[in-house]
């Protein structure tokens, strides 16, 4: 062969091929961005229903690049993932497509076996498939959440030992996702590692979650809707240093391992709230005290978890992540990105999303 044939074949040789589903949701698609440009040898596929949650407008810088593709595929459909994995060969996948929402979760709870269980489920035949005999190499990086714990009291934290009690469909459904993964793993030898993340915040997330809805209904004077006494508890952690934590992860985390994410960062509902009013009455230019005044406590989600917080010594001490934003940066970026991102905002809470908001909230009041 000539040099440049043998060179060309190197590359090619190189050359990875992963498979991110969920990369126009909100956590994958940072993910995707991030794997795109760090990685122009590698083919990113992502793969996305593209559900109300899902917005290929969250990825526009990155779907001209030439290292980028899009499958449109509902997971759930197990002819449809087997017939993708037939026509092209992964070396890895990380997996972040689910129904993400527990509020959602509490009305619909089938969408979320659907997806969250039999989903994950057709992918992991799919990459058993694929992979049989030729493991060496290949990674399903399954991402979950750290709500499979259940709920905290006042003291300690949620440790990889920590045993699993889910209280929301939600949670429940990403908990059977989580042991299927790791069966699949005992069984069949399928290479797999596996995250629990804290609460993300940051760019993109959809208006449903408490810190995009806030910052919405404050830019719309409209009321703020805090569940129960405002006391429940979340750790929460900037989007871009969970999707750096994939990538490490994804590089060098110990196949069959589960790493907990987080961001070192609880917060009272009732304090964040207050803090984010206070940077939106500044950025908006009203006088200080002004959105606070939208507090409306309302009717509490049931089985509402009283506290979530993550001891992410592991990754910390293991992989050498830490969180690189803090809360204080990373809610004033947020913040920011909203209100230069108004035409992203309306788009998303057009439609449906008024339909969803009248009846999610008139329940409560
Ligand atoms: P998201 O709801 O913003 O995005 C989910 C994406 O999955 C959307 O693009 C949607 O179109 C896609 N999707 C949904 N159903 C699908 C289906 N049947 N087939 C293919 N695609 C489908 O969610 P997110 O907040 O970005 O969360 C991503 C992952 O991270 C989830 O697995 C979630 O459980 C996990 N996680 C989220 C958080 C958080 O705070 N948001 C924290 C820890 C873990
Ligand atoms: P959420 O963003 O839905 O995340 P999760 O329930 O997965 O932690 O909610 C975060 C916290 O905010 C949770 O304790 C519920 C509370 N919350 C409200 O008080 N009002 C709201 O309108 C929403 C959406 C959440």
């Amino acid at each position: 062969m000539h040099g440049n044939g043998r060179k060309k074949l190197e590359i090619y040789k190189m050359r990875k091929k992963i498979l991110i589903t969920g990369g126009a949701g909100f956590i994958g698609s940072h993910v995707v961005r991030l794997f795109v440009n760090k990685y122009p040898e590698y083919d990113i596929v992502n793969l996305d229903y593209l559900t109300y949650a899902g917005n290929l407008g969250n990825i526009k810088d990155v779907v001209e690049a030439p290292n980028y593709s899009f499958e449109k595929l509902d997971i759930a459909d197990a002819s449809a993932v087997n017939a993708l994995f037939k026509e092209q060969h992964f070396d890895g996948i990380i997996h972040l497509a689910a129904e993400s929402h527990v509020d959602r979760s509490i009305e619909n709870p089938m969408s979320f076996v659907l997806t969250n269980v039999i989903g994950t489920v057709n992918l992991l035949n799919a990459a058993r498939e694929q992979w049989k005999g030729k493991m060496d190499g290949k990674r399903f990086y399954h991402i979950s959440t750290d709500e499979v714990y259940g709920s905290l009291g006042k003291e300690g934290f949620f440790l990889e030992t920590t045993a699993y009690d889910p209280n929301s469909p939600y949670s429940a459904s990403k908990a059977s996702s989580d042991h299927f993964v790791r069966s699949y793993g005992e069984t069949y030898d399928l290479p797999y590692v596996l995250t629990n993340c804290s609460n993300n915040y940051g760019p993109n997330q959809f208006p449903e979650k408490l810190i995009p809805l806030f910052i919405n209904n404050i830019r719309n004077n409209k009321s703020l809707p805090v569940y129960g006494d405002g006391m429940y508890t979340r750790d929460w952690l900037y989007v871009l240093d969970h999707a750096l934590a994939i990538d490490l992860v994804y590089h060098s985390g110990k196949n069959t391992e589960t790493y907990n994410i987080g961001g070192f960062n609880e917060w009272t509902n009732i304090d964040l709230i207050r803090l984010l009013c206070g940077i939106m009455d500044k950025k908006l230019g009203r006088a200080e005290g002004t959105s606070v005044k939208l507090i409306t406590y309302v009717k509490d989600r049931p089985g509402h978890d009283r506290r979530y917080a993550i001891d992410a010594s592991k990754i910390n001490e293991e992989l050498g992540w830490k969180p690189t934003v803090t809360f204080q940066e990373g809610l004033a970026a947020t913040v920011q990105w909203y209100l230069e991102n108004e035409e992203w905002l309306n788009s998303v809470t057009s439609g449906d999303y008024q339909n969803y908001y009248s009846s999610m909230y008139s329940k409560r009041s």
